[in-house]
């Protein structure tokens, strides 16, 4: 039989190992292995090689001429109100008009939480154990409601969590949600390599692929056809968030308002850092862009400086909430060279094969996987715009199984929004020490998912008593 074309096209550009067990294996290994090789864009790699592996190590970021970024503050921080109150008008008007969609990026492998299935399914809520895919089913089908214009929901996934995702969306009917407008689509996959910049095998048969970042999800929302989608159905902006932050406020008119009449392709929440070595990427700028420096590359002394008054310098910290313009969306997919995404060096454990093809469970680092990041978008955008948040409106991850951004701390955020919203309609409602109310309680999206949804289910349908177990619905 002739021998496929992959194999000398691996071997040329040095990546023969690929194919080290090949003749060993049965033919439906060899099919597995050819059909995961043809993903792989085997120039993308060498570049990536002489780029980011050829230094020998992270060359970390580049900080030249770095100052911070500027931002919309609230009115309560010395924003201008009256903008603000626009900026909300333009938003309901958009959302009226059914020129928005929500987006999470849900492909994520959710190893700090130590959860075995995808994130979303994960239960977050206080009282009813809701998954984070039904608080945010539920707060879009208020919102869709609130508007008369329900919303089109897209959700990346990843190659390991799409079938687990879509068969749990489907036993739980979509929680409500119009079928037809829940759009779950694979992202793409980059493959790991060893620090020669070989591709890695994971098995004698398989690669050691994983999913290539939520940046992947520009060029995923393009592949799926979820851009066209967007467009036939006259939907222009795309409220992009994440799965593990159950607080976010998926379509947030005042920020939708804000990046519509700024005339923005890209706009993202801040909020001010809670202390220096918050694990939070910094909006920046340099040489006049926009960008996001990560946590990680910031040096610590930086992160610590602080201004006459005493607020940090490089206060504005990124939750990864963004709108995003669809046609900026799509020329940010075919974009290449000095205009696409970077791709970013992770040095990680790398479950391989050795060359007699038995397994190897490393101890270290033995490889690297690339990874591209939404925010590396900013730089390329026309107007990008950062505005603040209030955090306990919208920020309130579960990234780690204990102590911070854990469910215990997310339970606690949501419990005290409750509590902020049953007082700003005059309820007495007794909290401890840390703003918790001292019994359990819960609020669907159905009664309130933002605080003025609360306040006409308030005046309309008002419990008749705060009791231990009120579940508002
Ligand atoms: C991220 C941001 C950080 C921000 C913080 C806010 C990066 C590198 N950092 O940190 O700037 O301050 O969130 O919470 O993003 N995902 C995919 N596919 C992937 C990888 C991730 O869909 O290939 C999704 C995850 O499902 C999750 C989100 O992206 O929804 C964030 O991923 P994660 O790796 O947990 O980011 P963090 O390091 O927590």
């Amino acid at each position: 039989m002739a021998e496929n074309p992959l194999l000398p096209q691996f071997r040329q550009a040095g990546q023969g190992q690929v194919f080290a067990h090949f003749d060993q294996l049965t033919p439906a290994g060899q099919q597995r292995l050819l059909a995961e090789a043809a993903e792989v864009d085997l120039a993308e790699i060498a570049g990536l090689t002489r780029t980011l592996l050829a230094a020998g190590g992270s060359a970390g970021a580049d900080l030249a001429g770095l100052e911070p970024a500027p931002y919309e503050p609230r009115p309560e921080h010395g924003g201008d109100a009256a903008a603000w109150a626009q900026a909300k008008a333009a938003g309901e008007a958009a959302l009226r008009a059914g020129r928005v969609a929500a987006f999470t990026v849900a492909g994520g492998q959710g190893t700090r939480l130590g959860y075995d299935g995808p994130k979303g399914t994960f239960p977050v809520t206080p009282l009813q154990r809701k998954p984070l895919f039904q608080v945010f089913a539920e707060k879009l089908r208020a919102a869709g409601e609130r508007y008369g214009r329900p919303l089109h929901w897209f959700i990346m996934t990843s190659h390991q969590n799409h079938d687990a995702t879509e068969a749990f969306l489907a036993e739980h009917r979509w929680f409500g949600l119009d079928r037809g407008r829940v759009h779950c689509f694979r992202q793409g996959r980059m493959p790991a390599v060893d620090f020669q910049g070989r591709i890695m095998l994971e098995t004698t048969s398989s690669l050691a692929l994983s999913p290539d970042g939520h940046g992947g999800s520009l060029r995923a929302l393009d592949r799926s056809g979820a851009l066209d989608l967007m467009r036939s159905e006259g939907i222009e902006a795309l409220s992009y968030f994440q799965v593990d932050n159950p607080l976010v406020r998926c379509v947030d008119p005042a920020f939708i308002g804000w990046h519509l009449l700024h005339g923005s392709q890209m706009s993202s929440k801040m909020v001010p850092k809670a202390y220096p070595e918050e694990k939070l990427g910094h909006f920046c700028r340099q040489q006049g862009r926009l960008v996001v420096v990560e946590y990680s590359d910031l040096p610590l002394a930086m992160q610590r400086e602080t201004t006459s008054d005493g607020q940090l310098r490089y206060r504005a910290g990124s939750i990864a909430i963004h709108v995003l313009d669809r046609e900026f969306i799509r020329q940010m997919a075919r974009a290449d060279g000095a205009g696409a995404l970077p791709f970013h060096r992770a040095d990680k454990k790398i479950p391989t094969v050795d060359a007699a093809g038995r397994p190897v469970k490393p101890d270290r680092a033995n490889g690297v996987k690339f990874e591209l990041f939404v925010f590396d978008a900013l730089p390329f955008a026309r107007n990008p715009l950062v505005i603040e948040t209030r955090r306990e409106d919208d920020f309130s991850p579960v990234k780690n199984a204990e102590g911070v951004d854990s469910p215990q701390t997310c339970h606690d955020d949501q419990l005290r929004q409750y509590v902020r919203w049953l007082r700003a309609q005059g309820a007495a409602v007794e909290t401890d020490a840390g703003g918790r109310p001292r019994l359990t309680l819960e609020v669907a999206p159905s009664f309130g998912y933002d605080e003025d949804s609360f306040a006409a289910s308030w005046a309309s349908r008002p419990p008749r008593a705060i009791t231990d177990g009120l579940y508002l619905t």
